[in-house]
């Protein structure tokens, strides 16, 4: 990339990403010998890292989570047992309470299915999550990567993609409704010398009725500091992009090239703007992987350990979780199959033109992660600052690998690098995550936003 200008800096949107199991997003890091990650299931694990993510100002941190299983022809590879990769997997709502209670401020962004959850329930899980964070908690809205094991465990047929985000938008309807259209935001006044808990003329039934979902009665939780959650997406196809759109405040960029990149931002910014939206205003970040020495011969010796916890059959596990293709059945020198993309549509197109080696090569090492960026810490500002200015996204979600180990690097040697610049997440000035991201005083829906039509009361 080229030189650019660093003037003018705004701080860099900054999430971490977290997957409850052994290994994060890919790889077996689990046994690297300083690594954590394998305390998973210890509550304290989550704890002690949510504090030092509180006191780092870190913009969120993020869970996603699955219920698809790795498969290759619908059986899970024992590579991936052994691995532990992607499996076993624990449900990260469990964990989040406990977080909450030993932070301040630290928003907590926690994955959905519109496939597999039920709204109401979904609803109703938010919003008492929202209430007890005081505001902190976001939806990471997903129509479910690996959607074939899953429907398989879940005993059901798999949604074509298309239908699952045409799903997907009835499922955001009707979860507007819920948040927004059922309580006016004063309707509990709790007055104990007139025995009002809550004024009944301000609580409202809604009676929704829509392709997919239907909804009829008073929603049951009172109104939460910020009703809808704050929402967040990840598709990347040409469906998710204009599902992101219509509804995400921010969007995860699957990413692939900055000039890719560059043109993904333009046209989610586009056409949000088209349905009357800023489009502006919608955060977009990119994923990505740091691994930082104190020289940049120190990083390079990092970056081989990185890679060497990275097999061929988990390679193949993870294109075979997006694709349904066994990659090792097929000569690594032809091109892989076209289609195929019914799953997961941008983390297989990604490779359109690829050989089946080359897509193993970059599986191997980079995953689904997004960019890769060695160096010293300066060199890795560098990087982050030179691919925001050439794409537009407004941050990056950390993809860590280790535990303390790659936290390290970003907290103690990062941070401060993007500090000196002006592009460290600021200290924490506003409770809700919304006005983290929108400003003080705007923890709603944003009135262009489509969700915000249904708020009932006074405006
Ligand atoms: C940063 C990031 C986080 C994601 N988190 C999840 C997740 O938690 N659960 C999930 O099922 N999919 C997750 N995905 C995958 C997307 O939901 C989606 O399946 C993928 O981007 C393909 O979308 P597409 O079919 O529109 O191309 C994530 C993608 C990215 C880039």
């Amino acid at each position: 990339m080229d030189e650019i200008s660093r003037t003018g800096a705004q701080p860099f949107v900054i999430g971490f990403f977290e997957h409850m199991n052994p290994n994060g997003i890919t790889g077996d890091t689990w046994r690297q010998p300083a690594n954590t990650g394998s305390d998973y299931l210890d509550l304290e694990y989550w704890m002690r890292l949510a504090k030092r993510l509180d006191e780092a100002n870190a913009d969120f941190l993020f869970f996603a989570d699955s219920y698809g299983n790795p498969a290759v022809d619908g059986v899970m590879p024992d590579d991936s047992i052994r691995l532990a990769n992607h499996i076993p997997v624990a449900d990260p709502f469990a964990v989040i309470p406990a977080i909450f209670a030993v932070t301040e401020h630290l928003p907590v962004v926690v994955t959905s299915s519109t496939i597999f959850e039920e709204p109401y329930a979904n609803a109703r899980r938010y919003a008492t999550l929202d209430h007890i964070s005081k505001g902190r908690i976001g939806w990471n809205v997903v129509t479910s990567a690996a959607a074939k094991s899953a429907a398989d465990l879940f005993g059901r047929e798999l949604v074509a993609h298309d239908d699952r985000y045409d799903r997907a938008d009835d499922y955001l309807e009707v979860s507007y409704r819920l948040f927004e259209g059922s309580w006016e935001h004063d309707a509990v006044v709790k007055d104990r010398a007139t025995a009002t808990y809550a004024d009944p003329a301000q609580v409202h039934a809604i009676d929704y009725t829509g392709p997919y979902f239907r909804s009829k009665g008073v929603f049951s939780v009172e109104p939460s500091p910020q009703r809808m959650p704050f929402v967040f997406q990840a598709g990347s196809s040409g469906r998710g992009r204009r599902f992101a759109a219509t509804h995400a405040e921010c969007v995860f960029l699957q990413a692939t090239s900055p000039e890719k990149d560059a043109e993904a931002v333009a046209d989610i910014r586009r056409l949000a703007t088209e349905q009357g939206r800023d489009g502006d205003a919608i955060r977009i970040i990119v994923g990505i992987t740091v691994i930082i020495g104190v020289t940049e011969q120190d990083a390079r010796q990092k970056y081989d350990e990185f890679c060497s916890f990275h097999s061929e059959e988990i390679a193949a596990a993870q294109f075979s979780h997006y694709s349904g293709i066994n990659l090792l059945e097929l000569d690594p020198d032809l091109p892989i199959p076209p289609g195929n993309d019914e799953l997961s549509r941008s983390n297989v197109q990604r490779f359109d033109g690829y050989t089946v080696r080359e897509v193993l090569n970059e599986l191997k090492t980079r995953g689904v992660r997004g960019i890769i960026a060695v160096g010293t810490a300066a060199e890795v500002a560098d990087h982050m600052e030179d691919y925001a200015a050439a794409t537009g996204v407004d941050g990056f979600l950390m993809e860590t690998y280790t535990n303390p180990g790659t936290y390290d690097e970003i907290l103690d040697l990062l941070l401060p690098e993007l500090r000196t610049r002006g592009r460290a997440p600021l200290p924490y000035t506003t409770k809700t995550l919304r006005e983290r991201f929108q400003g003080a005083g705007h923890p709603f829906l944003d009135d262009s936003h489509p969700g915000a039509q249904h708020r009932v009361g006074p405006k």
